[in-house]
């Protein structure tokens, strides 16, 4: 079995939360273990509830389509939440949440070893950017080890607000050239395109 694999079964055991207890199927994360990017949610919604995936409702789509500007998709890059239970209503993750499901990310990271980091919106943020403000920072980027951290806005916000909709867009296309400057790039695909030819 593959360390990823007895990680996920590992979590799945994980009942450290009252809210692992109302959970449809717990919400690991998927993609490659050997990707290069690693993409850092918030915590799984109704629709990953169901089905165990990350990012598969509107704002996985976008993302979906966020990946496919820069010429890569989901099985090459992993996608993972700083919390793996949907919390009751969709509230926000409380902070005795997220330092529970902390071990999990953090051995997440140790198996796949990414070389860039791309936090989605506040929650995973605040992991990499203490004390910092989105609006202020997303589009930018932290060195450290050798591994490369990047702020974006969350695509849910992004799918309500126009402004932030171009943000994350064009915060999205700087991926490919961010990654070069880490190591190889496994894309070799076509330029990265503006996504306007698709409509959220
Ligand atoms: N929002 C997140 O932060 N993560 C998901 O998996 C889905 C929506």
């Amino acid at each position: 079995m593959s360390p990823l694999s007895e990680l996920n079964q590992q979590i799945a055991q994980c009942f450290k939360c009252e809210i692992a207890k109302s959970r449809c199927k717990v919400v690991p994360g998927e993609g490659a273990e050997d990707a290069d990017i690693m993409f850092i949610g918030e915590a799984p919604g109704w629709h990953e509830d169901q089905q165990g995936r990350p990012f598969v409702g509107p704002a996985g789509q976008f993302l979906d389509r966020l990946l496919a500007s820069i010429n890569l998709d989901r099985t090459r890059v992993f996608i993972a939440n700083v919390i793996k239970c949907r919390p009751t209503a969709n509230r926000d993750p409380l902070p005795t949440e997220i330092q529970n499901c902390r071990p999990w990310l953090d051995r997440q990271i140790e198996i796949i070893r990414p070389r860039m980091i791309v936090t989605l919106g506040r929650y995973s943020m605040a992991r990499y950017f203490p004390g910092k403000s989105i609006s202020k920072i997303h589009g930018t980027t932290r060195k450290q080890d050798n591994v490369i951290y990047f702020a974006m806005y969350h695509p849910a916000a992004a799918l309500h607000q126009q402004s932030l909709k171009q943000a994350i867009e064009t915060d999205m296309l700087k991926i490919p050239a961010l990654l070069a400057e880490v190591g190889t790039v496994k894309e070799t695909g076509p330029q990265p395109q503006q996504l306007n030819m698709f409509e959220v």
